[in-house]
Order: structure tokens, then C-alpha cells, then sequence
């Protein structure tokens, strides 16, 4: 495969550290530049992020004496990178800009906000479910009036465990309904206990936004590309409830779910354990090799233990039941910053080069 020069636009930040952290030796993207607002530019990279680096492995030295650049000037950053990640934290019609400028300005855009998830013709992709809404590249790029640049974003991180262990039941039993309450780590509000102290101890019931995400945005991932644009799914009908939680990384999510032809528990784990997609198929740097991951013991999954499996990018699920209201219930958890953000943005790229559109 090429080499590939990436920039992370809101490097600073705690998506931005992931993807720093994830580009340190990385086979085929080399980390070229970091841009952040105009309060970090022109300082290296180390006294940029000073005391707010929250990862768990020490700053890369490569990153460390790098200069952050201002993410406005968008053709001084186009200039120097093949493509982009993005992870910022500005207004929405800021970001859409921003995203759009530097599409515009020929550099392919992967995204970890919200502001473009809707955009008909922009791709929400989680890899493993929906690589083929790829295919509406080539209708933004005549939109845009791009040869080259393109948006292409995550889906929220709310949503990456219980959407991969819907998925592979669909097809075959139906999904009518589903309800779900999460319980979200602090990192997915970029924070950490030091810089959070009230959430030691502490649960909150309301994460702006949130709800509202992880019952549409599904929908959008489930549904077809017709005429140049995504067209979402109108079913399942799915009801969510988020809380932040006393944890620094990994969202669980409990999981009530109805079917149209009610399947075996033996059917079901069935279908998760043989589930793979295009990025194990296409061996993926960092696909993890087993996506969905089914714990036996009652009280597993647990977000301290099984974040990390799979080096974060593997959902783990459990406690498969019947329900008395709904035909099953479970639980699921997905790390948040890795498959939930920054990784499952690498390996989106990962699925974008390898299919040719970052050439
Ligand atoms: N945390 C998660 O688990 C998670 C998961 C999925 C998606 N996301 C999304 O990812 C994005 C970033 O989240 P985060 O948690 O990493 O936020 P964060 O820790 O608050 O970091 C925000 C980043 O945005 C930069 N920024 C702020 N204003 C800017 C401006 N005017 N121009 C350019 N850069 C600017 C900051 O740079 P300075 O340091 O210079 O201020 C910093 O690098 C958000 O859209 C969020 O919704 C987060």
C-alpha cells in the first residue's frame, strides 16, 4: 500500500490525542501535520496539549516538536497532507464549513463530528456495516465540484456497540424495536476526572444531543444509497435513554430488542459469532479480528476489563436473555475514543485507501 500524509485537524483535543497516539507507527498513514484553534498554533504539539494529554501510552515523539498549525488556513494545511481526520470542537455551521473548505480545497475529509452527518450524500460509515454508502462519493465530489476531496464521517459513539449487534440479526429475524439506555464514559465529553471532578461518584442523567442520535442516526447507517443520496431506513423504531457515568472510557449499552420472526438464543449467538465485514475480509491494519465478542460469564462485559479488546476496536456483548416485554435482552459496550472514535476513523480511511478514493 502507499504512504499516505495525514493531518489531524483538533489534534489537541481527546479524539485528536487518539489519533496521534493511533498514527505512531502506522503502515501506511504518517502523521504530517497537527492543527488545532488559533490558542494552540504556532506552539509545538507538547506545550500545546501540556497537562490535558489523556491518553494511557506517553506523547509520540514524533508529535511532540511538531508545530500546530492554525486549522483555518486551510490551504497552508491542504497543501502539505493527502487527507484529513477531523475532531473539533466549535459550532456546527463552523465545522460544516470548515469540512466543506477542506474538501473543497482537495483534501479528503474523515470526521468525527456530527455537523456533516446528515448532509444526504455525505457517508456515515461504521466499516464492518455499510462500506458500500462509499459508493456516493462520486455524486458530493460533482456537488462539491471536487475531483478528489470528499466528506466522510463516524456515526456517534453512543451507538457503536448495539448497532454492530443488531446488524448481523436483521436480515434473517427482522428487528421491530428497540430500547436502549447507555452509560457513557467521561472521555466522550473530552474530559477526564481531573478536569471533571464532579462526575467522581456521580451519574447524570443528560448528555445534550445524545438521545436524539442514537435513535436516527441508524437509520441513516441501515439505509441505501438511491440517486447520489443516502436514504435512511424507516424501521426499526428505536427508543434510547444516555447517561454519563462514573468512567473514564468505554460506553455500556442495555439493549431491549424485538423481532418479526423471533429467533433462538442458539440462532443468535450464532449469527454474532460468525459476523465479519469488509475490513477483516480485506485484513485491515486495524480491524480487529473478531468484531462481536459474546461473554458467558453473568457478569461480563465490564468496561474497565473488556474496553480494550481487540486493542478497543471489538464489541463485546453479554447477558443474552428473554425479556418480558420485548422477545431479548443484552448488554454491549464499545470503547468510546477508539472504535467509537478515533480508531474507527483510522480504519474507515483504512477502508477508503484500500478501495482507491484517497489516491
Ligand atoms: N470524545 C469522544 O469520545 C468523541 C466520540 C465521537 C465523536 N466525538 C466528536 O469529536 C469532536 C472532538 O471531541 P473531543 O472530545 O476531542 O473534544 P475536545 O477534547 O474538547 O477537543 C476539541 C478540539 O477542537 C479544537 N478546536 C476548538 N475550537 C477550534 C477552532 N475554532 N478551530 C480549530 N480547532 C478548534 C481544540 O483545539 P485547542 O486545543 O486549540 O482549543 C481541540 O483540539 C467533537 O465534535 C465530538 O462531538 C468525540
Amino acid at each position: 500500500m502507499k504512504q499516505f500524509r495525514v493531518g489531524v485537524v483538533g489534534a489537541t483535543g481527546m479524539v485528536g490525542q487518539r489519533f496521534v497516539s493511533l498514527l505512531e507507527n502506522h503502515p501506511w498513514f504518517h502523521l504530517e501535520v497537527v492543527a488545532a484553534s488559533s490558542r494552540s498554533a504556532g506552539k509545538t504539539y507538547e506545550e500545546a496539549v501540556g497537562a490535558r494529554w489523556a491518553m494511557p501510552g506517553k506523547m509520540p515523539e514524533e508529535a511532540k516538536k511538531m508545530i500546530v498549525m492554525d486549522a483555518s488556513q486551510v490551504k497552508e494545511v491542504a497543501s502539505k497532507v493527502d487527507f484529513i481526520f477531523c475532531a473539533v470542537d466549535m459550532k456546527k455551521e463552523e465545522i460544516k464549513a470548515l469540512e466543506e473548505a477542506y474538501a473543497k480545497a482537495e483534501c479528503p475529509v474523515i470526521s468525527n463530528n456530527s455537523a456533516n452527518r446528515f448532509t444526504p450524500d455525505v457517508p456515515m460509515v461504521i466499516p464492518e456495516i455499510n462500506g458500500s454508502h462509499l459508493d456516493v462519493i462520486p455524486a458530493q465530489r460533482k456537488r462539491l465540484q471536487t475531483k478528489s476531496g470528499f466528506i466522510a464521517v463516524k456515526s456517534n459513539c453512543s451507538l457503536q456497540s448495539y448497532v454492530p449487534a443488531l446488524h448481523p440479526l436483521m436480515e434473517d429475524f427482522g428487528v421491530t424495536k428497540t430500547l436502549v439506555c447507555t452509560y457513557q464514559a467521561i472521555s466522550g465529553a473530552g474530559k477526564t476526572f481531573a478536569t471533571w471532578p464532579e462526575m467522581e461518584d456521580n451519574v447524570i442523567p443528560y448528555i445534550g444531543g445524545e438521545e436524539e442520535k442514537s435513535e436516527k442516526e441508524p437509520l441513516k447507517i441501515w439505509g441505501k444509497v438511491e440517486n447520489g443520496v443516502i436514504v435512511p431506513v424507516t424501521s426499526p423504531s428505536i427508543t434510547a435513554q444516555c447517561l454519563r457515568v462514573a468512567c473514564s472510557d468505554g460506553h455500556m449499552a442495555a439493549v431491549f430488542v424485538s423481532f418479526e420472526k423471533k429467533p433462538s438464543i442458539a440462532q443468535i449467538r450464532e449469527k454474532w459469532a460468525s459476523f465479519s465485514g469488509e475490513p477483516q475480509k480485506l485484513g485491515l491494519p486495524s480491524a480487529p479480528k473478531q468484531f462481536l465478542h459474546y461473554f458467558e460469564e453473568d457478569n461480563r462485559p465490564q468496561t474497565k476489563l473488556d474496553r480494550m479488546l481487540e486493542n478497543g476496536m471489538a464489541v463485546s456483548i453479554g447477558r443474552l436473555r428473554e425479556d418480558t416485554q420485548y422477545d431479548y435482552k443484552f448488554v454491549c459496550l464499545s470503547h468510546n475514543t477508539l472504535r467509537g472514535a478515533a480508531g474507527g476513523g483510522v480504519l474507515l480511511a483504512e477502508l477508503l485507501a484500500a478501495k482507491g478514493y484517497l489516491d
